[in-house]
């Protein structure tokens, strides 16, 4: 049942494409182009394959294996015993979803971090790195070693560097180096090891993402409490630009795209519940479309290509400090070797791995509440 010639266009089949423990949709039923996306239960990942794209000829890609079923498998986490100076237990080889581990140093090293974790679902350990260490009155203090990783550097003085990699087939995610300051601190943030089934919960993002924006917006402008407890001035340049690019590439359905767009709307309201009135331009592209939509007539209006390139010009010139590029990559099969790159600025992860798009406007929902609001006007 293959496509007799490259001229004649045909359909993919259904055959092996079925998961056990799991389902599967496609984007566009069994036509050249659909996406078929395969989805597990909490705690689950599709293995071999998280997506198959049909091709023109009417093979899958990549092509489901007989003699390697389609399955859903227990999510793992990367590997604690590369901690120092200390023990794990228990030692195993793998430890997946619910597992869990205790730390204890050896005797004259003390334990910074959790001294109990445990493997969830999103395939990360709960709580924060175990780290054991001496005083050794060096400026920094022992960054460790993260689940997954290797360290390349143990001296902890200024300027001294650390260089952390990722073991096996995980990806690092966070600073690939750290340098000691005078200040005793290491530039940049903990990089953590990611399996392709990590993720990030929308709690996680909220937290990291959220912190960077509320310093933005209380950093660069100064507090007035006297106007309802919670007047924001912009202080600096008088304008806060904010870009936001949606990527709606053919994979993308509508569903995902109407979910895309109610988590902007939430983000700019709650900007907005800050009394502050950035500039926003909003363009959402795929391969070939390219539509900007300002925030006035966000479901209207249409400017061209240049207008973009001409504001992202301007606001590089106009800008004083480094701008702030952060993404959030959502989906079942992320390009994280393309998207981690396009991330700019200081302060933070910049990178963001979610599983589904609807938990965009739950992150954002977190981001700034009500109680946020209230304890910010104390
Ligand atoms: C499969 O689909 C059914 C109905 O569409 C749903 O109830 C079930 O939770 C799905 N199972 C998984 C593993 O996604
Ligand atoms: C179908 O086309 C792809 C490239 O588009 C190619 O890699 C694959 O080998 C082709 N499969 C068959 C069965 O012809
Ligand atoms: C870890 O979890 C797996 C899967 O649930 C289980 O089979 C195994 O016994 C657990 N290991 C420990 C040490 O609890
Ligand atoms: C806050 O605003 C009031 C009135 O607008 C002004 O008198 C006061 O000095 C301001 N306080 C600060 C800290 O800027």
């Amino acid at each position: 049942t293959r496509c007799p010639s490259a001229e004649v266009l045909c359909d993919c089949t259904d055959h092996d494409i079925q998961i056990q423990g799991g389902n599967f949709t496609l984007t566009k039923k069994l036509e050249k182009g659909s996406l078929l996306i395969y989805r597990c239960n909490d705690g689950y990942y599709p293995y071999p394959a998280l997506t198959r794209m049909c091709q023109p000829n009417g093979s899958w890609k990549p092509a489901p294996r007989r003699f390697s079923p389609q399955k859903c498998k227990l999510v793992e986490c990367p590997d604690p015993n590369v901690m120092e100076n200390g023990n794990v237990s228990p030692p195993e080889v793998q430890y997946f979803v619910g597992n869990e581990t205790s730390y204890e140093c050896y005797s004259g090293y003390t334990l910074r971090g959790s001294s109990k974790r445990i493997c969830l679902p999103n395939g990360k350990w709960s709580g924060s790195t175990p780290i054991c260490s001496r005083d050794s009155g060096s400026a920094c203090p022992d960054p460790g070693v993260p689940p997954g990783a290797s360290r390349a550097g143990n001296m902890f003085g200024i300027d001294d560097k650390v260089r952390y990699t990722c073991n096996g087939e995980l990806f690092l995610v966070g600073s690939k180096e750290r340098v000691c300051l005078e200040n005793g601190q290491w530039t940049g943030t903990e990089p953590a090891c990611y399996y392709k089934h990590t993720f990030d919960t929308p709690r996680e993002v909220a937290e990291s993402f959220g912190g960077a924006i509320k310093g933005t917006l209380t950093t660069t402008q100064s507090l007035n409490d006297t106007q309802e407890g919670r007047l924001i001035r912009i202080s600096k340049s008088g304008t806060l630009n904010i870009y936001i690019g949606v990527d709606i590439s053919e994979s993308i359905e509508k569903e995902d795209f109407e979910k895309a767009r109610d988590a902007i709307i939430t983000l700019i309201k709650k900007i907005a519940s800050f009394s502050v009135s950035p500039n926003y331009e909003i363009v959402f592209f795929s391969s070939e479309i390219y539509r900007v939509v300002n925030i006035l007539d966000f479901f209207n209006a249409k400017v061209e290509l240049n207008k973009v390139i001409e504001d992202l010009e301007k606001f590089k010139i106009e800008s004083e400090s480094t701008p702030n590029i952060y993404i959030f990559a959502i989906g079942s099969d992320i390009f994280d070797d393309d998207l981690q790159p396009l991330t700019v600025g200081t302060g933070g992860n910049h990178y963001f791995r979610m599983s589904k798009i609807v938990e965009l406007k739950e992150t954002f929902d977190l981001i700034i509440g009500e109680s946020t609001l209230k304890r910010e006007s104390c």
